[in-house]
């Protein structure tokens, strides 16, 4: 029974795009289970930078099943626009997409109030800081029970029942806000029936494809979308997205059960990051935040935005690694710390605060400096490591550190964008 999900285990950015694409070299079967085009996975193929907002990062190997769970919310759109460059570039030329009926769709007008909503917000200084591409209308709208599922595109009927009723909510907050944006029930009717067009030979049950091909003794692999952090029960709550990130949103994103999940392999960086507002223990303000940025490259994948930046955060990771069930860490971006003067790491919080306790608005870390990577042949020497001997003798140090203050083994070690810039410590699929 050879499953693995990864998930993000800070605030999304985790580097999940290319962890994926590196381990969906072995499975059959890449699904994603929650989130929308507010994700940006970047992926390094022999050179050239791909970046998926609602593929699956399976999508570079021919034959992989790349399916879109239930959980998630598409926006046919910039999906469509997806698959169509994706396809310029040589991939997905089969019949590897599969979308479920049951994931929800993302319209101009969820867009439209996404943007307004943070417009508005920043005038009274609450803003979430979204990613404005209609993921947490969207969302709302499913839990109102008035959301537009995929399986609504070939029930014109239906649709229009379900659009007027969107309506009826969207257009007073729309006049409320001083828009004129209104939903025009009419011309979604008439688009709606080229996306079905399109979609049609994709769409299917992916809760049962994923439970056969597990049956079968394919190998299936779970692709999460943002991190714990920004979970919606479990993450910094108001400042969350609006799905789950943590690992038991497969059972409920894809339609599979618990008992189904092998393993749980949770992404961080060596450091953290974080994009859009909401607490953050380690951020670093002024030169040491921007040199890290500058280092890390740390602008977002989706809107372009500068991230903030700051050191590993321990506490928040032990945080991630309960809620998640962390079976393997992988830690990206380490090449990224040898650029720097002083690397520092976050033990605790002050005052013995903790995630999923305490506000960590007012959680302040308790800092450790960590020696050894100031020496010049560290950065050459790490970014050449392809296995776990080769790798400088501080930055090893680094990961036990993590791996033991965690109390998850370090699978896994990433030391540069490119796929063969990996150091697997563990088999994936072991089951
Ligand atoms: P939304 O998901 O667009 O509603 O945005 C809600 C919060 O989640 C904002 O702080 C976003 O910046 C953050 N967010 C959403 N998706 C991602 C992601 O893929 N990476 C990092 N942050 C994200």
């Amino acid at each position: 029974m050879p499953t693995l999900v990864v998930v993000g285990a800070q605030w999304g950015d985790e580097g999940k795009g290319k962890v994926v694409d590196v381990l969906a070299s072995k499975a059959d079967i890449v699904a994603r289970f929650a989130g929308g085009n507010n994700a940006g996975h970047t992926l390094v193929v022999e050179g050239q930078q791909i970046i998926t907002h609602l593929v699956p990062s399976g999508c570079t190997y021919p034959g992989t099943i790349c399916a879109l769970g239930s959980g998630m919310v598409i926006d046919p759109v910039v999906f469509r626009e997806e698959v169509e460059s994706l396809q310029a570039l040589g991939l997905l030329q089969g019949d590897e997409l599969r979308v479920s009926l049951g994931a929800h769709l993302i319209f101009d007008f969820h867009r439209a109030l996404d943007g307004l909503r943070e417009d508005r917000a920043s005038t009274h200084d609450n803003q979430i800081g979204t990613t404005r591409r209609g993921v947490g209308p969207a969302y709302e709208a499913k839990a109102g029970r008035r959301g537009i599922r995929v399986r609504d595109l070939f029930d014109a009927n239906r649709l229009r029942e379900r659009l007027l009723q969107c309506k009826a909510v969207a257009d007073p907050e729309f006049e409320r806000l001083g828009h004129d944006h209104r939903v025009d029930v009419d011309r979604l009717l008439s688009d709606a029936a080229e996306w079905a067009r399109w979609l049609e030979p994709m769409v299917g049950d992916i809760g049962e494809e994923c439970q056969q091909g597990i049956d079968a003794g394919k190998r299936v692999l779970f692709e999460g979308a943002q991190g714990a952090m920004l979970d919606v029960d479990h993450g910094t709550y108001p400042f969350v997205t609006s799905s789950n990130a943590i690992s038991g949103g497969v059972c409920t994103g894809i339609g599979i059960g618990p008992t189904q999940i092998d393993d749980v392999w949770g992404i961080t960086k060596a450091y953290t990051t974080r994009v859009g507002a909401g607490p953050f223990p380690t951020r670093l303000d002024g030169a040491e935040g921007n040199g890290l940025r500058k280092a890390g490259n740390e602008y977002g994948a989706t809107t372009g935005r500068p991230r903030d930046c700051g050191w590993l955060d321990l506490p928040a990771l032990r945080y991630a690694a309960r809620v998640n069930g962390m079976s393997g860490l992988c830690v990206t971006k380490l090449d990224v710390l040898a650029e720097l003067p002083r690397i520092q790491l976050c033990t605790a919080y002050e005052d013995g605060r903790l995630p999923g306790k305490d506000d960590l608005a007012l959680a302040r870390p308790v800092l450790e400096t960590i020696e050894g990577w100031d020496d010049p042949d560290v950065g050459p020497a790490l970014r050449a490591a392809r296995t776990r001997e080769q790798i400088p003798a501080p930055v090893r140090a680094y990961l036990d550190r993590i791996s033991d203050a965690v109390g998850v083994p370090v699978v896994l070690a990433s030391v540069g964008p490119g796929r063969e810039e990996t150091i697997t410590l563990a088999d994936a699929f072991e089951g």
